[in-house]
């Protein structure tokens, strides 16, 4: 019994330490701490468990623009990080090579063995890692696949003909990411995921996906737990992660392409030759990775993007009148007239691709801030030096809503922005891709895919919602994918 309560006692001691210690951090962060007077919620400023509300919530994008419009440049979103949206932050933050924060450690996938030029932290180490995975993703190299890319538009262009003829609404929605994850099966290892060809989410792998896509923004920041529960070689080994079909297509793609690795031009084809050039450099391990990493981001984000561009146009018929002009002028002239516009032609489309940026602009595909970690020394910028080691980051939907750089109509569609004489020195604010040494590496396949389908989209179809007073739903996780917004679709009368 003595001998018991001592120990109750002790525990006790224990707690009351505890709590004491705990309330004193907090109370430190809140009060203390280097960053202490940059405003922000009150609870983000001693806990990072506000900011992973707002990621599940699914409006961290737009809760942050409403900060910085309300508190200026600077927004404390954690104990650890300042949200920062000044003219500057791109330079001084993204362009700078900042060491990116623990954050991305996460996107080693599936597990933390397979890290990743994504997942790895040191600006030095990325950059090697880059290295020899960068050319498969060149425009050149892109456009090496064009014929396939166009095979899956027109098998998607089937499908918009299958539902103009039938008079349905259609969740296009469904269809264009079915059509951008096979694409970049195309692209990668020449094979489709066969999305379109069944006309439906095979094994539900892309729902699916939206919700691993919701844990990745969270679990970045327990990255402990995430390897303890799911980001380790058993559950690897097992193979029960919720992303089972495109996991598995990749994995046993990669696997017979090992066997014959020179069938036809594809990234798997280029990075295979650099494993051979280089095996110590690029391991069979990080071919899978990349392969993975290419699927997980580049399908949804190009998905939003195009999203983006139709739904904004519906919008503004007069974008749209005017975009399908610009095409059929083009086909007048003998350019725009293959069954999917070419990357060529595309490219003389100015306004076109004015609304494509515009579109990316509006609605960029990643909602998150980019983090990176303030240097040795601090990070000046403006008129405020954030002490070394706080995570800076820079959010592309606050900087691309900020009226301080576009002027007062920043909230609003306009394409012809793109189209003014400032518009060369309004580019560099202009980051759904990020910036710098940790930007995207599979712009060039996205603006490839973009310019192509939306040419070929104002040129042959009408599209009008089914409902015009309803809004597109979406959640901003790590990505942002909109859904729910079914349309009619009309096929525009061909001419010569
Ligand atoms: C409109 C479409 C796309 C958008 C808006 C987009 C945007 C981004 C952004 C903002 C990042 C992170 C930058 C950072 O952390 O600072 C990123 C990374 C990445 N993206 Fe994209 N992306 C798109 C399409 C693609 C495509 C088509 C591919 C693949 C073919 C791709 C592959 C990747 C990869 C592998 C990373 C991680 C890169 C690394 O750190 O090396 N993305 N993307």
């Amino acid at each position: 019994m003595g001998f018991l309560s001592t120990l109750n006692i002790d525990w006790l001691s224990l707690t009351a330490l505890g709590v004491v210690g705990l309330l004193s951090l907090l109370v430190w962060r809140r009060y203390f701490s280097a960053i202490s007077d940059i405003p922000g919620p009150f609870a983000a400023s001693f806990t990072r468990l506000w900011h992973m509300r707002r990621i599940l919530k699914g409006d961290q994008n737009l809760e942050l623009i409403r900060l910085h419009a309300k508190h200026g440049h600077f927004v404390r979103m954690s104990y650890d990080e300042v949200s920062v949206s000044h003219p500057d932050a791109i330079k001084k933050i993204l362009l700078a090579t900042l060491h990116k924060a623990n954050w991305y450690k996460i996107h080693a996938l599936p597990d933390y063995r397979f890290q990743s030029p994504m997942s790895t932290t040191d600006p030095k180490k990325k950059v090697e890692k880059s290295k020899y995975i960068a050319g498969a993703y060149t425009i050149s190299s892109v456009v090496r696949s064009e014929e396939y890319i166009d095979q899956v538009f027109e098998s998607f262009l089937g499908w918009l003909d299958r539902y103009a003829d039938e008079k349905k609404p259609m969740d296009l929605d469904k269809f264009i990411s079915y059509a951008t994850f096979d694409v970049i099966g195309e692209i990668v290892f020449s094979k489709q995921f066969g999305f379109l060809e069944r006309g439906k989410d095979v094994g539900k792998a892309i729902e699916n996906s939206l919700a691993l896509n919701a844990y990745v923004a969270v679990a970045g920041y327990f990255r402990w737990i995430n390897i303890m529960l799911l980001a380790n070689p058993v559950v690897t080994w097992l193979s029960i992660m919720p992303m089972g079909h495109l996991f598995d297509t990749t994995k046993a793609v990669l696997a017979d392409r090992e066997k014959n690795f020179n069938t036809r031009h594809d990234a798997i084809q280029y990075w295979f030759k650099q494993h051979e050039q280089h095996p110590d450099k690029l391991t069979m391990r990080k071919i899978n990775t990349q392969a993975l990493a290419a699927v997980g981001a580049g399908s949804d984000t190009v998905a939003a993007g195009i999203q983006s561009f139709i739904y904004h146009m519906i919008r503004h018929p007069d974008a749209w009148r005017r975009a399908h002009a610009e095409v059929v002028e083009a086909a007048s002239n003998g350019f725009c007239k293959d069954q999917i516009v070419s990357y060529a032609d595309s490219q003389r489309l100015t306004f076109v691709q004015a609304c494509v940026k515009e579109a990316l602009r509006m609605f960029g595909p990643v909602p998150m801030g980019l983090p990176r970690i303030a240097p040795k020394g601090g990070l000046a910028i403006g008129d405020r030096t954030l002490p070394e080691g706080t995570i800076v980051s820079v959010s592309p939907w606050v900087i691309h809503h900020s009226k301080e750089l576009w002027g007062e109509d920043a909230r609003s569609f306009n394409p012809d922005r793109w189209l003014s004489e400032d518009s060369a020195a309004k580019e560099k604010y202009w980051i759904p891709f990020g910036a710098g040494y940790g930007s995207c590496p599979g712009q060039n396949v996205a603006k490839v895919e973009l310019a192509k389908i939306t040419a070929t989209i104002v040129r042959d179809y009408n599209i009008e919602f089914v409902d015009e007073k309803q809004t597109w739903k979406w959640k901003a996780y790590f990505t942002v994918v909109p859904n729910s917004w079914p349309v009619f679709i009309e096929k525009v009368a061909q001419q010569d």
